[in-house]
């Protein structure tokens, strides 16, 4: 089958970057990208590239490229999906807030509401991607609502979870170490396959793509997430045994990483892993692990979220004791608000807990960050719950400029690890600092000597003395 004309519903971080480098790509084929979210829509839809809802590096150009020629953002749902010969769902799958599987489960409601939209408005036979990452076996149930249809129309179920990341999506879909196809093994299965190979084939080199049945194809994306966070989780782990211990957590990582076995990406000690994912990745398997019956493997997976946790805490504990024990009424300035560089995300961000946790304390946060909003910076605390807005607007403030925020501070936490930190004059914010002047650096990007030849007191995470 040739695929025409393609439909994604979800225009979020996924489906907006996917497509737009697929529409790119693939000039053949009209690419309509759609969402429930209007706002969102006319964003995508912005004359002005800098308001595109999703920052990411090269993004703009892509966009600019095949906007209006093949590549279309709408709010006309059905329209879209009865146009289509293939149809993503790239809609969020977040972690269920109520009933059976709170707090753990995917919130399977988003992908539920898809399918039955496209059961209802489909005419012919279809091609249904899942773009979104999903528990293991949830093609099944794609699937069952839309064969039960009675209107005759055929429908593939395939896999196609995305590894992108954040800040990197555009190079990460341009180049990526593989893409993932999970289909039916039978000869209409195999058909679509290959019609979405030949779709990625365009860019991609063929050995780079891999298909599989659907649920290994399901259960890798899981994996993937896990095998990453868990890196993660074990160099933090590790960083609070080298500050205990006088070691380097970089040297560490460099000298373990320098063993091909183990390899050295991902090894960077941070203030803890954010992002929309990780964490609800792995709390969905952990409840899988547990439906199976699975509590060791289920226990395994959760200490990956523990550690991160711990982390998160143990970075505003350090802050808190090395201020005296007493933060209360103190100036912070946080530098770095997303859970990663160059994005303007900050779901799950690190600076959301230790900022609660100082806030807890009473202390006066000022944040900067080059690319968060305010309102999302309040928005993400406000679903805290911890307090009122009007408290949390009385103790916190957003700065706009860097020297600003950072005027007055008793102490600056680096929450980012944005690179424009590094290039900022530290004479310059120490000498409007009060004194003795903090810096707690949670991604260890600041060049520590020369901030405490300046008179700075310094603590990097992972980093023993
Ligand atoms: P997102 O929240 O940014 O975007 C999802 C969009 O879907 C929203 O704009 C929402 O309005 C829309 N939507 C929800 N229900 C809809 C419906 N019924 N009809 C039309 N639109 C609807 O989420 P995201 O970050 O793009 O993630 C999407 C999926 O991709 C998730 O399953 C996530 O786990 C996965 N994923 C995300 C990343 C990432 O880097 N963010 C990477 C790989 C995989
Ligand atoms: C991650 C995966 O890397 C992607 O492959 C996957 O597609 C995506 O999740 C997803 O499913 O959503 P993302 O969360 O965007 O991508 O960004 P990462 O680069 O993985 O960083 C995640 C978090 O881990 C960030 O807070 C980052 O600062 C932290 N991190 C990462 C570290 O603390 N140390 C590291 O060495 C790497």
């Amino acid at each position: 089958m040739k695929i025409k004309s393609i439909c994604c519903i979800g225009a979020g971080y996924v489906g907006g970057p996917t497509m737009a480098v697929i529409a790119q790509k693939c000039p053949h084929i009209k690419v309509t990208v759609v969402d429930v979210n209007a706002s969102r829509v006319a964003s995508w839809n912005a004359k002005d590239l800098t308001q595109l809802p999703v920052f990411e590096p090269g993004l703009d150009e892509v966009v600019k490229e095949a906007r209006g020629r093949n590549l279309f953002f709408s709010t006309a749902i059905e329209q879209a999906i009865d146009q289509a010969d293939m149809i993503f769902i790239s809609v969020n799958t977040p972690t269920k807030t109520y009933g059976k599987g709170k707090g753990m489960a995917a919130d399977l409601k988003y992908i539920e509401l898809c399918a039955r939209q496209i059961a209802k408005v489909a005419k012919q036979d279809k091609i249904v991607v899942e773009k979104s990452t999903l528990p293991v076996r949830t093609a099944e149930a794609i699937k069952n609502i839309l064969n039960n249809t009675g209107n005759g129309v055929q429908f593939q179920i395939l896999s196609n979870p995305e590894f992108l990341a954040e800040g990197t999506a555009v190079q990460d879909l341009l180049n990526p170490d593989r893409v993932l196809i999970g289909g039916d093994t039978t000869k209409e299965g195999q058909g679509a396959i290959q019609a979405l190979v030949d779709i990625y084939a365009h860019w991609v080199p063929q050995d780079r793509i891999l298909t599989t049945n659907v649920w290994s194809s399901e259960l890798s994306k899981l994996t993937a997430n896990a095998f990453l966070a868990q890196r993660v989780s074990s160099i933090n782990a590790m960083s609070a045994i080298c500050e205990q211990s006088g070691a380097d957590v970089n040297e560490v990582a460099k000298a373990i990483g320098m063993d091909s076995r183990i390899g050295s990406k991902f090894l960077k000690t941070s203030v803890g892993f954010g992002g929309s994912c990780f964490q609800k990745d792995i709390l969905n398997l952990v409840y899988i692990a547990k439906s199976y019956g699975l509590n060791e493997v289920a226990d395994y997976w959760e200490q990956v979220i523990l550690i991160n946790e711990h982390q998160k805490n143990r970075f505003s504990d350090k802050i808190v004791s090395t201020l005296y024990n007493t933060v209360s009424g103190k100036k912070i300035t946080f530098l770095g608000w997303a859970f990663k560089k160059d994005t303007n995300d900050s779901r799950e961000s690190a600076a959301i807990k230790v900022a609660d946790n100082l806030l807890n304390e009473l202390a006066h946060l000022t944040v900067y960050d080059p690319k968060v909003t305010e309102e999302r910076i309040y928005g993400d605390l406000e679903y805290l719950n911890s307090r009122s807005e009007e408290e949390n607007r009385e103790l916190l403030t957003v700065g706009k400029d860097p020297y600003e925020a950072c005027k007055d501070a008793h102490a600056i936490a680096v929450l980012t690890e944005w690179d424009e930190f590094t290039t900022y004059d530290w004479e310059q914010i120490y000498e409007s600092m009060n004194k003795p002047a903090f810096v707690f650096d949670g991604r260890g990007i600041l060049d520590t000597e020369s901030l405490e030849a300046i008179g700075f007191t310094c603590y990097t995470i992972g980093k023993g003395s």
